[in-house]
């Protein structure tokens, strides 16, 4: 299709008319020949001119209808090769446009799902979904993007993919897999309840330098994906690989940099603030032993200071531990969080359970912006005087409420898509596996309940 259109394009119009002209001349010419030679003898001669019209005439007709069907094949032809030129520049354009929208700010979890969403948009489908693997060539699914799905949709559905059925055909392949109609395919083993209808499906790997940095599915664009959309989506996922690679290098850095910053200081206090702190203690224990001469109330007071100098220690050590663990203690980090918003008068932190708050720096992250953007939501629009904080944790799942005495709203969780801080956070606690409940009474004041499962 495309090699004949091009050949086509490619005639020069020029001799056509000629011999068409030449054609037709000669068409005449020979005609009125043959008519006087073989025709006309056998005629009556007042038929001359008569028969001799129609058959010019119907020759004529003939021969036009002929050469004008050649012209508006061409043309159609040409047509073609217009639109498909004009389909490969929109593709091209869109494609360098995704690439700018591709933003390189942020952390490894916004540029992700950055990701995803601009692939949905590029290609007009509905809906998008990016898995990331687990590091340990099992094939599993660690973590899920996706675009174009609600909120209270992902909800419904409960849980992600694990890596079965089509999505884990893409990954074992590591190749492009497009479809029709999904369901057709082998490998397919269907939809949990609640899941939106998907019918054709474009899948692939995002890889860059042979490695793979993720899997990239499209589902349910309009009269499906064709191969020109392959093309142009297998361009989009070698920049989205290098991105997100970068990402994760630089996060990774960064980890490591906070883990080598953690060491040093951990270090310092071993052996510079530890170790003059027990060479204090031994003194004062000296003193104390040494000396009969000490009245009682000095003698009481020197061992309390040593004493406390002992606790100190002792402190001191579970901080250089807690430094050398990569879990983070939840209560510190929020505590830390508040301070840094500013006068936290207006806050009462509760904790039900303090066995439980040792989470890992990427949870309390998003936990920790979620719980900010309650806070000011509380502050700015709420206008409220108290928020209560407070932790519980099950053996199934924790939870955070931010309870606020505001104004209160009227929340409609299908509006999200205008409220950039709720939807944001219901992002956050979404990559956990967890809920975002919104309970918000007018003049009485909002409840907004965070619930993320252990595991
Ligand atoms: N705690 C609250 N008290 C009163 N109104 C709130 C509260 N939280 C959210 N809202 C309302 O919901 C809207 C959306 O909030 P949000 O998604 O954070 O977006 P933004 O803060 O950018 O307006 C706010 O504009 C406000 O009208
Ligand atoms: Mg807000």
């Amino acid at each position: 299709m495309r090699k004949s259109s091009y050949r086509t394009l490619s005639l020069s119009p020029r001799p056509w008319r000629w011999t068409a002209t030449l054609f037709a001349m000669a068409g005449v010419a020979i005609t009125i020949l043959l008519f006087h030679q073989f025709l006309s003898p056998h005629l009556p001669t007042k038929w001359h001119d008569p028969a001799l019209a129609i058959i010019l005439l119907i020759g004529t007709g003939f021969f036009s209808y002929l050469v004008f069907g050649m012209l508006s094949q061409q043309q159609i032809a040409v047509l073609e090769a217009n639109q498909r030129l004009e389909k490969q520049r929109d593709g091209l354009n869109a494609l360098r446009e995704a690439s700018y929208a591709m933003t390189t700010v942020g952390d490894w979890t916004d540029i992700v799902q950055n990701v995803v969403d601009v692939a949905r948009r590029l290609t007009g489908a509905k809906y998008a979904a990016l898995a990331v693997l687990e590091d340990d060539e099992t094939y599993t699914i660690r973590q899920f993007f996706t675009s174009g799905v609600s909120a209270d949709q992902i909800h419904q559905i409960g849980q992600y993919p694990t890596g079965r059925g089509l999505l884990g055909e893409v990954i074992r392949h590591r190749r492009p897999i497009r479809l029709q109609r999904l369901q057709d395919h082998p490998a397919s083993i269907g939809f949990p309840p609640h899941h939106p209808h998907m019918e054709n499906f474009l899948g692939l790997p995002l890889l860059y330098q042979s490695q793979v940095m993720g899997h990239l599915y499209l589902t349910e664009k309009a009269d499906g994906f064709t191969a020109d959309d392959q093309a142009i989506v297998e361009l989009f996922a070698r920049q989205a690989a290098a991105v997100i690679a970068n990402a994760r290098f630089y996060q990774e850095r960064e980890v490591f940099a906070t883990l080598k910053e953690r060491e040093r200081i951990g270090r310092d206090l071993h052996d510079g603030v530890l170790q003059t702190l027990y060479g204090i203690t031994l003194s004062l224990d000296n003193l104390v032993d040494s000396h009969d001469t000490l009245d009682q109330d000095t003698a009481t007071e020197l061992n309390r200071i040593s004493e406390t100098l002992g606790l100190l220690m002792t402190e001191i050590r579970f901080f250089i531990q807690s430094l050398e663990s990569t879990s983070i203690d939840f209560r510190i980090a929020l505590a830390d969080m508040l301070r840094r918003l500013g006068p936290m008068d207006d806050i009462t932190m509760t904790f039900n359970d303090e066995r439980y708050l040792e989470l890992h720096p990427d949870r309390i992250h998003d936990l920790l912006l979620s719980i900010q953007e309650a806070v000011s939501n509380a502050r700015i629009h709420g206008h409220s005087h108290h928020i209560v904080i407070e932790w519980t944790s099950t053996d199934e799942f924790y939870q955070v409420t931010i309870k606020d005495d505001g104004e209160g709203f009227v929340y409609h969780p299908d509006t999200t898509h205008t409220h950039f801080g709720i939807r944001n956070m219901t992002k956050r606690i979404e990559r956990w596996h967890g809920q975002v409940h919104i309970d918000s009474q007018r003049h009485v004041g909002t409840t907004v309940t965070l619930q993320i499962p252990w595991l």
